[in-house]
């Protein structure tokens, strides 16, 4: 199952999509988190902590300015560039829309 969680800033994507990965997760399910927003802080909500969603982000950072390579495929992006979150989701920080238009998707 995929979910995608959209809306308006300050709708509740984040707190929703944390809630939503972390009783998925308990319920036993292989849960994968994708933070695709362009301030992306899934990480504090989902309990990494600051540091290591401030590290997740340089590392998206750090691929969408050419200075990391980019992984071959996906499996490839979550292992090496995910990280294990409590409850057992894991967590990436994937590419953000660079020039999204104004208003909601
Ligand atoms: N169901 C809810 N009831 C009350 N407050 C909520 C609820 N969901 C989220 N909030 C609060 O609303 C605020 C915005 O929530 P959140 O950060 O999840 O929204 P967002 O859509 O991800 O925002 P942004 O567009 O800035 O990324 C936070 O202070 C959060 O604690
Ligand atoms: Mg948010």
């Amino acid at each position: 199952m995929k979910i995608a969680i959209v809306g308006k800033g300050g709708s509740g994507k984040t707190t929703t999509s944390a809630i939503l990965a972390r009783t998925i997760a308990r319920s036993g399910r292989t849960t994968l988190a994708l933070d695709c927003d362009s301030n992306p802080n899934l990480g504090i909500s989902l309990g990494i902590g600051e540091l290591e969603t401030e590290r997740l982000i340089s590392v998206r950072d750090a691929v969408d300015a050419g200075e990391e390579q980019h992984p071959a495929t996906a499996d490839e992006l979550v292992t090496n560039f995910g990280v294990d979150a409590p409850d057992g989701v894991r967590l990436a920080v994937v590419t953000a829309i660079q020039n999204p238009e104004p208003g909601c998707p």
